[in-house]
């Protein structure tokens, strides 16, 4: 099946890109689809159900069971997009920490990345989408036209990610974050399913010392010329 008009935008933890991927779709009326809420609405699903998640064999079944559904935002409360298990709004809930600590486990097991990777082509098929992920240009959508993969530094990741958290008064080091990060790449990208790295056909964009404004116009030039040259 031929993607109707998708941006892919991967890369890793704190690279920026989902801010990137919102203000593109902003420009170009385009609908932001972030799949990150896929693994964390079947980690809050196996939350509820099991209490935990370490019980691959089930928390897999659940995640062939359950309907994952994302739409425009309903409420005005500065969400990005609604987010709905089964119908029900879980946009907020999948946010908390509880989820936080347990949705790496889940979105390594290998039978749940096909069932979210299947859910995501359904929604995918809908069109003028940017969708931002792990895996989207390498496994999700590999025939999408444009892809972008968003890397920076880690330094400059954790250097974001500490101004962040400071910000909401949380106690932590730049060089905890710092170290947590690296941790996490070396997890992302040595995975043996979907592991992070950029399709051999997308455009890599270091983000070091750029602010969001210059790599959404760097974004903006490369996807206009794309477009010229493919049409
Ligand atoms: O981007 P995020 O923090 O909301 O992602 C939640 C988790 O899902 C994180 O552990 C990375 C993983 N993820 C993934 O493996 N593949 C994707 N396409 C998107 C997210």
């Amino acid at each position: 099946m031929q993607p109707a008009n998708l941006i892919a935008i991967d890369g890793p933890a704190a690279s920026g890109k989902s801010t990137l991927a919102e203000k593109i779709a902003r420009k170009l009326g385009y609908f932001f689809f972030d799949t990150g809420v896929m693994y964390r609405a079947v980690t809050l699903a196996a939350l509820k159900q099991f209490n935990q998640v370490d019980d691959e064999r089930n928390v897999t079944l659940l995640s062939e069971k359950i309907q994952i559904d994302v739409q425009s935002p309903s409420v005005d409360d500065g969400r990005l997009m609604d987010v709905l298990v089964d119908g029900k709004d879980v946009t907020w809930e999948i946010r908390t920490p509880y989820v936080d600590r347990n949705v790496s486990k889940v979105s390594a097991y290998t039978g749940v990345r096909n069932a979210m990777t299947d859910q995501q082509r359904r929604i995918g098929a809908r069109g003028n989408m940017v969708v931002v992920g792990r895996d989207i240009g390498t496994v999700v959508f590999p025939e999408a036209k444009q892809k972008i993969y968003l890397d920076a530094s880690p330094e400059e990741r954790a250097r974001r990610r500490f101004a962040e958290v400071q910000q909401r008064g949380e106690k932590t080091t730049y060089e905890e974050i710092l170290s947590s990060i690296k941790r996490r790449d070396a997890i992302d990208s040595t995975r043996a399913m979907a592991p992070l790295k950029p399709a051999e056909d997308a455009f890599v964009i270091n983000s070091d010392g750029k602010t969001i404004e210059q790599v959404v116009e760097e974004v903006v030039q490369l996807l206009t010329q794309e477009s010229k040259n493919v049409g």
